[in-house]
């Protein structure tokens, strides 16, 4: 009995040990078989998580500085280049007859590569760079007599940038040149790039005979920005660019700009000497590291002290008290609107870079804010808290009503302005 148990026990444990090593076998294979797909998700995921890592840094290190460390070895070979340049008015336009002109510099904008397609439509002439990430925004240069040699040196020099160190603007360029005494962009180009212009840059007039007073004046941010892009210009150009506003007035166009100006009142006859030459060489440095400034940034974040220090400036300069109610509530807003700004401010500070929407979206405000300040007139664009206007209407008006009524306006602009802060 023993024996028969026995035996069928070790048949038993045969039969078992057999099974078992089938089993054992095939989860063996199993496990071997999981382990593999285990390690291979691993292995990929770690993989993936590498590359996006590496992608992250790369886009990282491309926007450090506000998008522009990275590209700041160019930034100086475009001044350098520009030191370089010849500023040759009279070969570039030789005043014969402006057909003539605009066939030859539509000719040489043609020829670089850099532009993607020059437009004609006589007596303007427009040129396009077409941007490397946000090809949608555009940067407009509006050039007309003299500057338009300084546009097409600008030009070259970019050409050159592009091909010699492969780079792209990172938003679209427009030079826009008008053959006429008068600047004609705003009739020439087409209605959708206005709608996408995140600023509107003029140089207008003969500053072959500029003394060397330059002044900057537009809207607030995008003229802040272009002070701030001269500012990081090396060395010591002797132009009174950032002395307290000489104001000119405002565009009467509702988009964000800034208006390079010089007082031309200097005899003709010094137009070709050292001093002068010095002073192009300045301007188109100036006109190019804003330009530069404005293309490539990827916020363009503003800084309002400029802003804060003129408004005040100017409520000071009328004392009448006839007016300080309405000076008063004024500063009150003005108040209200620089902590909104500051706490904005705080805000983009805290966002990632490498989040583009995001710094599309902060872009879409600023460009709002800044036509909200500008606030332009619904029936002709002329600015409506521009400050060379209102100087004026407090030194020259007796009719204190008028100026009364344009204080107001101005608070109801900036309340505006909150109100679009206030809503993001
Ligand atoms: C443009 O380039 C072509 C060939 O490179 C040259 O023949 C032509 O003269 C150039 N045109 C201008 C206006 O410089
Ligand atoms: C700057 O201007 C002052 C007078 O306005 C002049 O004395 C000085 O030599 C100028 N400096 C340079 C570097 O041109
Ligand atoms: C704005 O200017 C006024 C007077 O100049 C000053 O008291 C105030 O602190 C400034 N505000 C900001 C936010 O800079
Ligand atoms: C206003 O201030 C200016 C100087 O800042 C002074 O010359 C003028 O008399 C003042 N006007 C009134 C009405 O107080
Ligand atoms: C001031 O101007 C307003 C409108 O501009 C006018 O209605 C008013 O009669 C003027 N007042 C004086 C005193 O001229």
């Amino acid at each position: 009995m023993q024996r028969v148990l026995s035996l069928q026990m070790t048949r038993n444990i045969g039969e078992s040990s057999e099974y078992v090593t089938k089993r054992l076998c095939f989860s063996f294979l199993f496990s071997v078989g999981f382990l593999c797909l285990l390690c291979g998700f691993l292995l990929g995921r770690f993989t993936v998580e590498r590359s996006l890592e590496a992608q992250a840094q790369k886009i990282r290190s491309e926007l450090a500085g506000n998008g522009l460390q990275n590209t700041e070895y160019l930034q100086e070979i475009l001044l350098q280049e520009l030191e370089r340049a010849s500023l040759d008015y009279d070969r570039t336009t030789n005043r014969q007859t402006s057909d003539e002109d605009m066939r030859r510099i539509s000719g040489l904008f043609s020829n670089l590569s850099l532009i993607h397609k020059v437009y004609n439509h006589a007596p303007c002439i427009h040129a396009t760079v077409r941007g490397s990430r946000e090809p949608d925004r555009y940067v407009i240069l509006s050039v007309n007599e003299d500057s338009i040699t300084l546009a097409l040196e600008l030009a070259q020099v970019l050409d050159k940038i592009c091909s010699g160190h492969n780079w792209r603007p990172r938003r679209s360029l427009i030079f826009c040149m008008s053959f006429t005494s008068s600047d004609i962009c705003p009739q020439a180009l087409p209605t959708f790039i206005w709608r996408r212009a995140v600023a509107y840059v003029t140089v207008h007039g003969r500053f072959m005979r500029a003394n060397n007073h330059a002044v900057l004046f537009g809207s607030d941010i995008i003229r802040s920005i272009a002070v701030e892009a001269i500012r990081t210009i090396p060395g010591d150009n002797n132009w009174t660019y950032l002395e307290h506003e000489v104001f000119g007035p405002r565009l009467s166009l509702d988009i964000p700009q800034v208006i390079f100006s010089f007082n031309d009142n200097s005899p003709a006859n010094n137009h070709h000497n050292q001093n002068s030459r010095l002073h192009d060489i300045t301007l188109a440095q100036m006109v190019g590291q804003t330009i530069w400034r404005l293309s490539e940034c990827t916020v363009t974040q503003w800084k309002p002290k400029y802003f804060n220090e003129t408004v005040n400036e100017i409520l000071e300069s009328i004392n009448t008290s006839r007016f300080q109610d309405a000076k008063e509530k004024l500063k009150k807003t003005l108040r209200i609107l620089l902590t909104a700004v500051e706490e904005l401010n705080a805000e983009i500070d805290m966002t990632d870079d490498i989040q583009m929407l995001h710094m599309r979206i902060w872009n879409d405000l600023l460009l709002d804010l800044d036509k909200a300040l500008l606030c332009p007139d619904r029936i002709d664009s002329h600015s409506r808290t521009d400050l060379a206007t209102f100087r004026k209407l407090s030194h020259d008006s007796i009719n204190e009503s008028t100026i009364l009524a344009y204080l107001d306006q101005m608070t109801k602009c900036f309340e505006d302005a909150i109100e679009i802060l206030q809503e993001r």
